[in-house]
């Protein structure tokens, strides 16, 4: 059998307002089994039908996706999700009200009409109802719940924007809605509640005190797990959201050395808040001092500075507090060799 390569068909949308003849040809594609990326308010997600197992399967191919990592299921609301799930404790009622649509994911007991491919054979599902007004025309007119990781190649930086799925998914997809930035850069906050306490298994746009606030205490997310053993959330996964260039952090004073030190070149480097002499040869970026503004940068930057030609990115560290969480998050996965 022949790998036929198909033509992925880029269809430009409106972020705001986008055209419903567009976006009902996508939902077409979806309730056919067929992968549409989309834009998030995170990242761009690839959507496939989450109730046609062989649909779920095509996307984990396009992705290169380890079976064992499963998938959040995307709705248009609240009632949406409770179709999905056995039980609808009221910590997620408040959490759904406080933040969806939103960046949050919810690990709630699934039914049995969610396919084991998706939630790769556990007994969770994750569910989110995102905020951008592209995916949520699309997820109402295709009324359907659609299982999106998010749209790059598995292990590498995710989008957030059109030609960074491109780039990495061309030909392996069949829509593409393109919208261009997505506002958020990174991708939501999972927070598990299955157990006796709301657990966040991967820190995201929303912070762990904005949850907490509405649930009451949280409990610890147990340490890091070893690549062998069955993974909690494979967010986890040891290395993950990384670009091609080898990443690296350090601190401010170290910056200038480190870079002049390095022999893989050409060296980027990301810098917090404020510029710094640096040698005229390194490609640099200044990214915002605030949070939220350096996360929705982030990943444009890093797929920037690999366009480049970067062997090496020297990242400064970020702040320890917490509001740095998601973004210290990524950076060092995205570090880890
Ligand atoms: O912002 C986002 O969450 C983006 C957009 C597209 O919605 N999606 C995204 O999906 O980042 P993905 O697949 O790249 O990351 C989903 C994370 C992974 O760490 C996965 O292991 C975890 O959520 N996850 C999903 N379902 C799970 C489940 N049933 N149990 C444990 N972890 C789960
Ligand atoms: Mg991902």
């Amino acid at each position: 059998m022949t790998d036929e390569r198909r033509v992925t068909r880029r269809l430009v949308v409106d972020p705001q307002s986008p055209s419903a003849k567009v976006i009902s040809a996508a939902a077409v594609i979806l309730r056919e089994g067929g992968l549409v990326a989309f834009p998030t308010e995170t990242v761009y997600g690839l959507g496939a039908h989450a109730l046609i197992p062989s649909a779920v399967k095509k996307l984990f191919a396009a992705k290169g996706r380890p079976a064992h990592n499963p998938i959040i299921v995307h709705v248009a609301n609240a009632k949406a999700a409770r179709a999905l799930v056995t039980d609808w404790p009221a910590t997620a009622e408040r959490l759904a009200r406080a933040f969806w649509p939103g960046p949050l994911t919810m690990l709630l007991p699934k039914r049995e009409i969610v396919p084991d491919v998706v939630t790769a054979t556990k007994p969770t599902v994750g569910v989110r109802v995102p905020a951008h007004p592209v995916a949520l025309a699309l997820l109402e007119m295709a009324r359907i719940p659609v299982a999106a990781p998010s749209a790059n190649r598995s292990s590498k930086l995710s989008p957030t924007a059109g030609h960074h799925v491109l780039a990495g998914l061309n030909g392996r997809i069949d829509v593409l809605l393109d919208a261009g930035r997505t506002p958020g850069g990174i991708e939501s906050t999972v927070v598990d509640l299955t157990g006796p306490r709301p657990t966040i298994l991967r820190p995201g746009l929303i912070s762990a005190a904005e949850v907490a606030r509405v649930t009451g205490p949280l409990g610890e997310r147990a340490a890091a797990v070893s690549a062998d053993l069955p993974l909690d959330s494979p967010g986890m996964m040891e290395r993950h959201y990384a670009p091609r260039a080898r990443l690296e952090l350090c601190s401010r004073r170290q910056m200038p050395t480190r870079v002049i030190a390095e022999h893989k070149r050409p060296v980027g480097a990301v810098l917090l808040g404020e510029p710094l002499d640096l040698p005229p040869e390194v490609q640099v970026s200044v990214l915002p001092g605030d949070p939220r503004q350096y996360a929705a940068l982030l990943y444009a930057t890093l797929h920037e500075l690999d366009d480049a030609g970067c062997r090496t990115v020297v990242v400064e560290s970020v702040p320890e507090q917490e509001e740095w969480d998601a973004v210290r998050d990524r950076l060092k996965r995205a570090a880890t060799e």
